[in-house]
């Protein structure tokens, strides 16, 4: 694996390994250290704000042995137009890998193949890889495995979220359900993309009906802010809320990959009484992302 650019691009070895060393980084923090980034220097270029993906990596980095720096992308010359493709050539004479935030796919693509270094999707318009990953972990880590389980994600069906799992459920053995109004649900070109079993309904009682995990993110992504009143008018309706849960399965995990707005996407007591399982998928960002540059830096 040379770059993690996408969940589309793995294969499904890929990302077996990745899983089965999240569990060995996770058992073993604190316990024994591995320091494959000793020596390397890691850029984490973010052109949308974060607080998981950026502290995850940047501990994540440290405790592999390696050193990161930060660079909002507005404030260097790539917010006054330097190319991305010049960015990559002069970064990649300094720095050992980079991790980067921004809209396009397009543009991580481009770094990666200009750069040469390893490069890491850290959240962009199409995909978020890292979350997840770490969120299949999540689910393997609290009901055993994900083969055969079914997944139904709430809310804004072609979100960045929502994508990596359907290109997921390409890969892996698990139902996803999307429960989305026909406009934020993925169009037929993009499901025979990704393959897998697969189901898009308005009908979100039905998409929860004995699900094992009931998924949701924001219905504002970052980037979408002039859709805001429209998004809230018309994903209303696709919610977590206590009457969802009750058609799941009586054991089924509420994940939400944060930040979460109560009121919206998720009910507050919803919320809260899976706050336990919600953080731990918050943590596992860290784990499985010591995996991947782990990976990486092979
Ligand atoms: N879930 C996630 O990626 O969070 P941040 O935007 O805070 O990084
Ligand atoms: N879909 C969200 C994920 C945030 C982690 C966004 O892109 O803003």
């Amino acid at each position: 694996m040379k770059h993690l650019l996408s969940i589309e691009q793995l294969t499904p070895g890929e990302i077996e390994t990745i899983l089965r060393r999240t569990a060995e980084f996770k058992t073993n923090r604190g316990k024994i250290s591995t320091r494959p980034l000793a020596g390397q220097t890691w850029a984490l270029i973010f052109s949308k704000p974060s607080t998981r993906t950026r502290v995850s990596f940047e501990v994540g980095i440290r405790e592999l042995g390696g050193e990161s720096i930060y660079m909002n992308a507005a404030d260097a010359q790539l917010g006054r137009g330097e190319l991305i493709k010049d960015t990559a050539r002069v970064l990649a004479r300094m720095i050992h890998g980079a991790i980067i935030r921004t809209y396009a796919q397009r543009d991580i693509e481009e770094f990666a193949e200009f750069s040469g270094v390893p490069t890491v999707n850290a959240l962009t318009d199409d995909e978020h890889p890292c979350q997840i990953l770490g969120d299949i972990f999540t689910v393997m880590e609290k009901r055993g495995q994900i083969d055969n389980r079914i997944v139904t994600f709430v809310g804004d069906g072609i979100s960045n979220t929502a994508r990596s799992w359907l290109f997921a459920a390409g890969k892996l053995d698990f139902e996803l359900r999307i429960a989305s109004p026909k406009r934020y649900q993925p169009k037929p070109k993009l499901l025979k993309r990704a393959g897998g079993r697969v189901v898009c309904t308005e009908d979100l009682q039905s998409a929860a009906r004995d699900a094992d995990v009931l998924y949701t993110d924001i219905w504002v992504s970052m980037g979408k802010e002039a859709e805001e009143a429209r998004r809230e008018a018309e994903l209303g309706p696709y919610w977590i809320n206590e009457s969802v849960v009750k058609l799941a399965k009586p054991d089924a995990l509420v994940m939400h990959c944060l930040p979460a707005h109560r009121g919206q996407e998720i009910d507050e007591k919803t919320f809260e009484a899976h706050a336990q399982s919600i953080f731990d998928q918050a943590e596992n960002r860290l784990h499985v992302q010591k995996a991947i540059l782990a990976e990486l830096a092979r």
